[in-house]
């Protein structure tokens, strides 16, 4: 997994990011338009609705080809009032006066006969917000609905929703009020190597593969750690969704199993099983947190361009299947009454400078409000995922001298509380309710033992105050990999603070983040440099050393010395 990106990120062209949901309605629209007609040249279905405030509006199109295949497409139309478009997604936009133009993208120009699409913005008006009355795709106007004719009010449905079971109402923090589950085979482990103090702790359990949904090696599957949740009388269970197609894609370690293209697999293998087993009605009563793919849209906000970019990463922003999976995931998690889902938002020291905050936030809220049910689909959002970033750093203080030390290299915030703080309130800027909750992972960001700080200092150079001064004893922040003198974090934590949901264990402790050599394996793991303690780094983590602990195993994999030393520098210590 890839944990870090530096602030040189430019930021992203929403007009660029894939949200088309490449939804195949087959079977929706009649045979009898379009299909089995050799002359079939031209015809489109479009569908039109808006969600509105007092002088702005949210509108979701639905396009639909009724005419022969096409390569790329054209939409126009003419605005009824003064509305003007302000941010657009799923294609090139372009207004003069009321005439808009809406241009395909490379990755959603293709549809098929009877094929559809979906596509939106957002726009401010005053007055009146009237529909436009007709639409034209390239230069034809779309009056072929099966049902009667021009753009209509009725959301084009593209997800069958699961069964959403009877879970009563969705509470607005599912971690406060009861016990997390306790994976027996983390917490076996962790009591087998020395951690009987901490087994007892809730962790989350990783759907990494297909196969990890019935259980690898004859482990437990997701059922068996439902049923496990439902017999232990937990109250939540934590689970992480990831295995999207061309998976960590500006790192090796964790490298997945699908390909850049495997979209449908990943909808059909591994999102629809998933959400079948957790819409099962004996599971009714217990809260299933999901951590949806952890570093997948941060590296589309930071690793698509200039000198972080890697071709991998162009591709995911390119054919817009992280957009298009998340999107997916939503939609079918979302759908379940008593499932919660909260997005995979990186840490301080990948989204914290303001050239990633922002973007970063826009491309979250541009995601959701292309789900069925828009920003509601978030319950809120996960930070320092499997990461090292601390809660706080009591000694370290944020002003313009800090801000220019090496370490701090001009971020506004230095830990995980001020960042998490700092990016919730953008994302409700954005569109989000404010009800959504913050997440952070404390499993490893504890930075006790000898060698933490005790208080600030004196020093009159800057980068040995901040040197000093700083818990995060890592070599550089954008060091992600089994971090040499790391610690375990606050133990998991129910609304530990204001817009602040918990602290969690979703990293469960001592499973290795990568290998620290080439270690053949059918897990498609690569191996990362970042995982070996000898390597001097890359642009990502400006050239420092890796910080890795030696003789790591493959990601996921048990890693014993590591675990000793979490233990060992624990803080608060473990008692
Ligand atoms: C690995 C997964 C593993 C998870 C939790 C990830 O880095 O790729 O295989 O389940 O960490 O340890």
């Amino acid at each position: 997994m890839l944990r870090f990106n530096p602030r040189r990120g430019v930021a992203l062209r929403m007009d660029r990011v894939g949200v088309a949901i490449a939804a195949l309605l087959l079977g929706l629209v009649s045979v009898l338009f379009g299909m089995g007609r050799a002359h079939a040249a031209a015809g489109c279905k479009v569908t039109y609705s808006v969600n509105q405030w007092s002088n702005g509006f949210t509108a979701n199109i639905g396009l639909t080809n009724l005419g022969d295949s096409l390569s790329s497409w054209t939409l126009e139309w003419d605005f009824a009032g003064n509305q003007q478009v302000t941010q657009g997604w799923s294609g090139t936009y372009s207004q003069s006066g009321k005439h808009v133009t809406v241009k395909s993208l490379s990755y959603n120009g293709s549809l098929a006969t009877n094929a559809s699409t979906s596509l939106g913005f957002n726009a401010s008006y005053s007055g009146t917000n009237d529909a436009p009355t007709s639409f034209k795709v390239n230069g034809t106007t779309c009056n072929g609905t099966p049902g009667g004719g021009g753009p209509t009010d009725t959301p084009t449905p593209t997800v069958t929703p699961t069964d959403p079971g009877s879970g009563g109402p969705h509470a607005d923090n599912p971690f406060s009020g009861g016990k997390g589950y306790v994976n027996s085979e983390w917490s076996d482990q962790a009591k087998n190597d020395g951690g009987s103090a901490i087994a007892n702790q809730p962790t989350a359990v990783w759907l990494d593969r297909i196969a990890a949904i019935n259980g690898v090696n004859g482990g437990m599957g997701l059922k068996a750690h439902l049923d496990a949740a439902v017999a232990q009388g937990a109250s939540y269970a934590q689970f992480v969704i990831y295995d999207l197609p061309g998976r960590d894609c500006a790192a090796l370690a964790s490298n997945g199993e699908l390909g850049p293209t495997d979209i449908g697999r990943y909808q059909t293998e591994y999102i629809d099983p998933i959400a079948s087993i957790m819409s099962d009605s004996k599971y009714k009563n217990l809260k299933i947190i999901t951590y949806i793919e952890p570093d997948s849209l941060p590296n589309l906000v930071t690793n698509v361009s200039g000198n972080t970019a890697t071709t991998q990463c162009q591709t995911m922003q390119q054919n817009g299947n992280y957009v298009k999976g998340v999107q997916y995931a939503l939609n079918k998690l979302h759908a379940i009454s008593n499932v919660y889902t909260y997005i995979d938002a990186g840490h301080h020291g990948w989204l914290g400078w303001d050239s990633n905050l922002g973007p970063a936030a826009q491309l979250f809220a541009t995601v959701a409000k292309g789900t069925t049910a828009g920003v509601n689909s978030v319950d809120g959002f996960v930070i320092n995922t499997a990461n090292y970033s601390p809660t706080t750093e009591p000694y370290l203080p944020v002003n313009s001298q800090t801000r220019a030390s090496t370490w701090v290299d001009w971020n506004y915030y230095v830990d995980e509380s001020s960042f998490g703080a700092a990016f919730r309130q953008q994302l409700i800027s954005d569109g989000f309710p404010s009800s959504i909750g913050m997440v952070i992972d404390t499993s490893r960001n504890g930075w006790g033992g000898a060698n933490r700080p005790t208080g600030p200092s004196t020093a009159s150079d800057i980068n040995t105050q901040v040197n000093a001064e700083r818990v995060d004893r890592r070599p550089h922040v954008g060091d992600w990999c089994n971090q040499a003198g790391s610690g375990l974090g606050a133990r998991p934590t129910a609304a530990p603070a204001s817009g602040f949901d918990a602290y969690a264990w979703v990293k469960p402790p001592g499973e290795s983040d990568g290998a620290s050599s080439s270690i053949p394996n059918d897990e498609g793991k690569g191996f990362d440099q970042m995982c070996d303690p000898s390597y001097g780094g890359n642009v990502r983590n400006n050239n420092n050393p890796s910080g890795a602990m030696p003789n790591a195993p493959l990601s996921g994999h048990w890693f014993s010395a590591m675990f000793h030393q979490l233990l060992q520098n624990a803080y608060p210590p473990v008692q």
